[in-house]
């Protein structure tokens, strides 16, 4: 039998983070449950729960979740039956969706959790049922992830994206400091746009984008910094106003995700300023285009594929479907870790389709 091994953390160790031991681990299929045999064509079950549809870089995940099982279900004569729910940012609903789910006989969950602090009582039903549990993008509590061994959460490592990001904002500033220093003091004038308050990758890109640039020595002035819940428009109007504050005296726009950066974007098209420095997370496909454009300097690349691909991966063996000779690589016995990368115009065409 074959046996294909992904390695989807090969690159960078961090620096000041504890790199935790790797464990290959061939997962075995789960007795009692997995896709239905009777019939030539087994059938998998899998159950999307979403924090909300209304999100960019989780439809970009979603896109690519249903391109991919329709691949393995060419590639293994199987059917997989994705059952997509929408939470809509509320974790009641996102429950109630969940218990539904179970009912319809899922093989396994993969869960995109609306609140990350309140996972406890997702996996405790998960477990009751008996059903693999795979959250996503929405990192759980440390704690939370050791209350079962069938339980795992594929995600990108929030620091270092805000590090990434970091370094892409110390690479302009150096570069090309004499025009991007506006007020020419020596100082960087920024303003930082949140993601949603308590998820990891707001709290953890912001810490360590800034980190990086004053461990670099650079000095900095936060102009301002607020939520605009991952969304383009709330970032938008949220700009708008610090345009009104602060004009011209905004040399950088450090934003947790592509869409606030483009909406960031959009308030400076309102006005007569000059787009100063811009930066945000994901490389989805209009980031991509504003970096072509030259009007966002530079976004990190959240791997929405690789997360679908690991998610598909690791469905497919705890399932133990016909053929599925793969191990995945987990970090702690629970965790897929997806790099993130750099992109700005230099090497945009290694990250643009076709
Ligand atoms: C992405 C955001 C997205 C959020 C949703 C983050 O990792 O960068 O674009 O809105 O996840 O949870
Ligand atoms: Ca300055």
């Amino acid at each position: 039998m074959s046996r294909t091994t992904k390695n989807y953390s090969s690159q960078s160790h961090l620096k000041g983070v504890a790199v935790l031991l790797l464990a290959l681990l061939a997962i075995a299929p789960l007795s009692g449950c997995g896709p239905e045999k009777g019939a030539e064509t087994e059938t998998l079950r899998v159950g999307l729960a979403l924090y909300t549809q209304d999100d960019t870089f989780i439809s970009t995940i979603v896109q690519d979740l249903e391109r991919i099982a329709q691949e393995e279900e060419l590639a293994r004569d199987i059917k997989i039956n994705l059952s997509v729910a929408d939470g809509r940012s509320n974790q009641t609903t996102q429950l109630e969706q969940v218990d539904r789910l179970i009912t319809w006989g899922c093989d396994v969950l993969c869960v995109n959790i609306v609140d990350r602090t309140a996972a406890a009582v997702l996996i405790d039903k998960a477990e009751e049922a008996g059903v693999p549990l795979i959250f996503f993008n929405r990192q759980p509590v440390a704690e939370d992830m050791e209350r079962w061994d069938q339980l795992y959460y594929v995600g990108a490592r929030a620091e270092e994206g805000g590090i990434l990001q970091g370094q892409l904002v110390l690479k302009a500033w150096l570069s090309d400091r004499e025009r991007l220093d506006k007020n020419g003091d020596g100082i960087l004038q920024y303003v930082m746009l949140e993601g949603e308050p308590g998820h990891q990758d707001a709290l953890l890109r912001t810490e360590y984008s800034i980190q990086v640039l004053s461990e670099a020595g650079v000095e900095l002035e936060k102009l301002g910094s607020d939520t605009g819940n991952w969304k383009r428009g709330p970032a938008a109007t949220k700009m708008g106003q610090w345009l009104e504050e602060f004009g011209d005296q905004i040399e950088a726009v450090i934003a947790n995700n592509d869409d606030m950066a483009l909406g960031a974007i959009d308030a400076y098209g309102q006005t007569d300023w000059e787009l100063p420095l811009v930066v945000g997370v994901d490389a989805t496909a209009p980031a991509l285009q504003a970096v072509a454009e030259g009007t966002l300097y530079g976004t990190v690349l959240n791997d929405a594929e690789g997360i679908a691909r690991a998610m598909l991966d690791l469905t497919l063996a705890l399932s133990g479907v016909k053929d599925s000779g793969d191990t995945v690589e987990l970090t702690g016995d629970h965790y897929v870790w997806l790099s993130y990368q750099k992109v700005t115009k230099e090497n945009l065409a290694d990250f643009q389709m076709e």
